[in-house]
């Protein structure tokens, strides 16, 4: 095949970004440019993202974005092979605007457009990154999303398990807000409980011992509540060993569902030599479940794929990379009457 040079777009959340990035021949991936705005700032004063206020945020920024990421991989339009846009799942508003923006340049080039879902971007990072072989199994952990998907090839996944209440995220956000930390809620969080005691409370593991791969964190999150109101006052120390606590719970669910994934594995692919877990998704930041990863990996014989940060959380360079492996694929381009869509499941 030959190199592919690709224009990424992703608007699906709270953060703008464009990217540029080349496929060689050999199926080997180099990000040229890459650039992620953060709408942090005019969201936080709200305690989470408000698709409005996202959705404008995006308008503003995306066309500049765009040409910042292509002067820093040193390329102009003329150079790009296709266009690969964000199309869901996310925010409405958002998705509109960055897949529009995508057509739009399509159109203008007359280069072929990738409607990418979301998902998929996170699932292959780790073949950008690393050069991972098909499959492996991947553990995404974001605000809005908690799922082990087997990736077994481009456009070919199987989700294993999904929350069936809160995404991880999301129960580290809501347990920031219930005992006064700012928002997000997740560094808040693990810093906190660095000076905690992880013992002090036994909070429920939900769904342990469960065949299903499924998670559950809604009852996490109702016994942080009960914990803090049967302290009031909330000194700073029970705080702390709160959210250690809460660590360790996660630790242990995690320990149990992700154990059961990864013996699935190995049990379905008995001749797949070095088999891999992959972390993504904004929640992969925390030191605390990357040591349970590792731990889990080392103990299953399993390689563990933790890309860079800045690749775990949403960006563009994944977006641009899910279109160039599809493209690389043969897998058809989308139509410019693709629709967006914020549920994709
Ligand atoms: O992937 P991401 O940046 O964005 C979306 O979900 O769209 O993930 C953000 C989530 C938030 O819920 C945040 O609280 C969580 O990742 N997070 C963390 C940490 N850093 C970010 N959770 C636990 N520990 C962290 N260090
Ligand atoms: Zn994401």
């Amino acid at each position: 095949s030959t190199p592919l040079r690709i224009l990424g777009i992703e608007t699906s959340c709270d953060e703008t970004a464009s990217a540029v990035v080349l496929r060689d021949e050999q199926g080997g991936g180099r990000i040229l440019g890459d650039v992620v705005l953060s709408q942090l700032e005019e969201h936080s004063a709200y305690g989470g993202v408000v698709p409005e206020i996202a959705a404008r945020a995006h308008v503003e920024a995306l066309d500049t974005l765009i040409e910042e990421a292509l002067l820093r991989a040193g390329v102009t339009l003329k150079d790009i092979d296709a266009i690969a846009a964000t199309s869901g799942p996310g925010l409405i508003g958002g998705l509109i605007v960055g897949l529009m923006t995508g057509k739009a340049i399509a159109r203008a080039t007359g280069r072929p457009l990738y409607a990418i879902n979301h998902l998929e971007g996170h699932a292959l990072t780790a073949r950008l990154t690393d050069g991972l072989p098909f499959p492996y199994l991947m553990l995404l952990v974001s605000g809005g999303h908690t799922q082990l998907v087997l990736v077994r090839d481009v456009g070919d996944y199987e989700r294993w398990g999904t929350t069936i209440d809160d995404a991880l995220g999301e129960a580290f956000d809501k347990t920031a807000k219930l005992l006064g930390l700012p928002y997000p809620g997740g560094p808040a969080v693990e810093r906190a409980a660095r000076a905690g005691n992880p013992q002090r409370f036994d909070f429920p593991r939900p769904l342990v011992g469960d065949a299903r791969l499924d998670f559950s964190f809604s009852g996490l999150k109702t016994a942080v509540r009960q914990a803090a109101q049967s302290l009031e006052p909330v000194t700073d120390e029970d705080v702390a060993d709160i959210c250690a606590s809460f660590q360790r719970a996660i630790s242990r669910t995690l320990n149990d569902r992700i154990g059961r994934g990864l013996k699935r594995f190995k049990a379905d692919h008995p001749a797949v030599d070095g088999p891999a877990l992959v972390v993504a998704g904004g929640v992969a930041a925390n030191q605390t479940l990357r040591a349970t990863l590792q731990g889990l990996c080392d103990e299953h014989g399993f390689r563990f794929v933790a890309p860079p940060l800045q690749l775990c959380t949403d960006n563009a360079a994944m977006i641009a990379w899910a279109g160039a492996e599809r493209m690389a694929a043969g897998l058809p381009a989308d139509s410019l009457d693709v629709a967006p869509r914020s549920r994709w499941p």
